[in-house]
């Protein structure tokens, strides 16, 4: 278990080390200097050999889901006493999304029990004793005593078939960028729903709805739904059924197709229909998957290996002496190899890869799909930050600083100062022109230069960055306005 964004722990290779030829002081000069010894190339011919390695299949998921914002903000309302929202959530129900993911690592014995116990312990001690499965998952004092996540977190599982990515989202909104990140590297959703009552009607029209649309629009086709905390409403049949419905008209509209919704009832908690089956009375209606077989049994998009390297950089860290600098983040498309030239964009500059992990295992090369880390020599780590692109220099994502997107409105859409999200990066701009209302099936022509689009409604705009950032055609962007996401579309080409 590591986060790549918190406490990266993972091996790193070891550099060779100068020959110790002679004692002549140029050569020892030489063995002081800083330079990197070349990284040789083994010019691998990457896509036949992942075909070889018989890789399992690799599949990433974030999972979604809220912070009963509306419970803290009503409470707050009625409480007299001023609140600082930052620091106390009264009445705060969470849907439990990090307790089923320590649950589901647990189970499948990816955490041991020693390291639970104690999780369990230090919870006991500041009296949250029913948090330490999610403590796996949030790692920092400060998710801990406020018991929200902040940050992103990553783990890993295997089964037979996939090795398993989980970016384990926050839901609280003020955590919206860190989510948008997140679902830019993921490959599908996991949204955890809390089944008592209250929680659940909160949850759709709050920041669920902001994680759906932006998930969908991120690109995800499949949705599983996670019926959280089952235990609490002893296993209603009525009740989940009634959140199906729900939230099946819910998705739809979102544009989720309901082929490709799944439903599973659950309580992360106790762990019942997460990896073990069921094994209740009250819950004997229920003959579906458990969690785990949902997970394996869902379709995964295409990877574009075949196409030039696009690595979204989600982080960028300094290693030890032996590896000073390294990146994190997912290729969309390509492949790398250890020894090959990459650039970095919007810097310009060109690095070497010194080494790769995938999944903390030091390896030769990574594909598409993947989230490898790369060990980086030959550049100086002020040209790389989080939100950049890492691509072949031969084949290089022009920077623009002014393109026309197609926008699904989440919400009123008019030209006015924008944040713009482009996977993890993040970017001051300005929606210039509304060009046109589309139809949203046939992405015709409705109305040229509407004065306003309406939530629901697609429409080409045109949006300006604050300076030139890489963006090409096809890329997935999400654009918000003071702390609301307004829409969220593909780049179509540079204006
Ligand atoms: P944020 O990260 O803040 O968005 O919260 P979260 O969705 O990750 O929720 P978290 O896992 O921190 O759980 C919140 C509370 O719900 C904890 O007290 C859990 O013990 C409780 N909880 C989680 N799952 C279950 C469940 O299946 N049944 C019951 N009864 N309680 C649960
Ligand atoms: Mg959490």
């Amino acid at each position: 278990m590591h986060s790549i964004y918190l406490n990266h722990t993972g091996t790193t290779p070891k550099k060779k080390k100068p020959a110790a030829n002679g004692d002549k002081l140029a050569d020892s000069v030489g063995s002081l200097s800083v330079d990197e010894p070349r990284v040789k190339s083994k010019n691998l011919n990457v896509i036949a050999e992942f075909e070889k390695s018989g890789t399992k299949r690799m599949a990433n998921f974030v999972v979604v889901g809220m912070s009963d914002h509306f419970s803290y903000v009503l409470s707050s309302r009625l409480s007299s006493v001023p609140v600082k929202p930052r620091l106390t959530y009264p009445g705060h129900v969470d849907h439990g999304k990090s307790t089923l993911m320590g649950r589901l690592l647990y189970d499948l014995k990816v955490i041991d029990q020693r390291s639970i116990d104690k999780l369990r312990k230090e919870a006991e001690t500041i009296g949250k004793s029913s948090f330490a499965l999610a403590w796996v998952m949030d790692e920092t004092s400060e998710e801990r005593s406020r018991g929200v996540t902040v940050d992103i977190a990553t783990n890993y599982f295997e089964t037979d078939l996939t090795r398993f990515t989980i970016l384990d989202a926050p839901g609280h909104k003020d955590f919206i960028p860190n989510m948008i990140s997140g679902s830019s590297q993921a490959d599908f959703p996991v949204l955890v729903i809390d089944a008592s009552t209250n929680s659940f009607e909160a949850g759709l029209k709050g920041q669920t709805k902001e994680h759906i649309l932006i998930a969908r629009s991120m690109g995800m086709q499949h949705i599983i739904v996670a019926v959280n905390k089952m235990d609490t409403i002893a296993w209603s049949k009525s009740r989940f059924d009634e959140i199906a419905k729900r939230m099946t008209a819910f998705l739809t509209e979102a544009s989720f197709s309901e082929k490709r919704i799944s439903f599973i009832p659950l309580a992360g908690l106790t762990g019942d229909n997460v990896v073990k089956p069921l094994d209740h009375h009250a819950a004997d209606w229920y003959t579906g998957p458990t969690l785990l077989e949902a997970l394996e049994r869902i379709d995964l998009p295409p990877r574009n290996m075949t196409k030039a390297l696009r690595l979204s950089v989600a982080d960028v860290f300094r290693g030890d002496m032996r590896s000073p600098l390294s990146i994190a983040g997912r290729i969309d498309s390509g492949t790398v190899q250890v020894g090959d030239v990459i650039l970095a964009l919007p810097a310009n500059e060109t690095a070497v890869v010194k080494a790769i992990e995938v999944q903390d295992q030091v390896v030769d090369w990574a594909v598409a799909g993947q989230m490898p880390t790369l060990h980086l020599a030959d550049i100086d780590p002020v040209h790389l930050r989080q939100g950049d692109i890492v691509c072949p220099p031969s084949a290089p994502v022009k920077l623009v600083k002014a393109f026309s997107s197609k926008l699904l409105a989440f919400e009123h859409v008019l030209p006015c100062p924008v944040e713009v999200f482009r996977s993890t990066l993040n970017s001051p701009g300005s929606i210039r022109t509304l060009s046109a209302r589309l139809n949203k099936f046939t992405g015709e022509v409705v109305k040229k230069r509407p004065r306003i689009v309406k939530p629901g409604e697609v429409a080409r705009v045109v949006v300006v960055l604050e300076r030139e950032l890489p963006i090409e055609e096809g890329m997935r962007v999400v654009v918000r306005e003071r702390g609301r996401t307004v829409g969220a579309g593909v780049m179509e080409n540079v204006a």
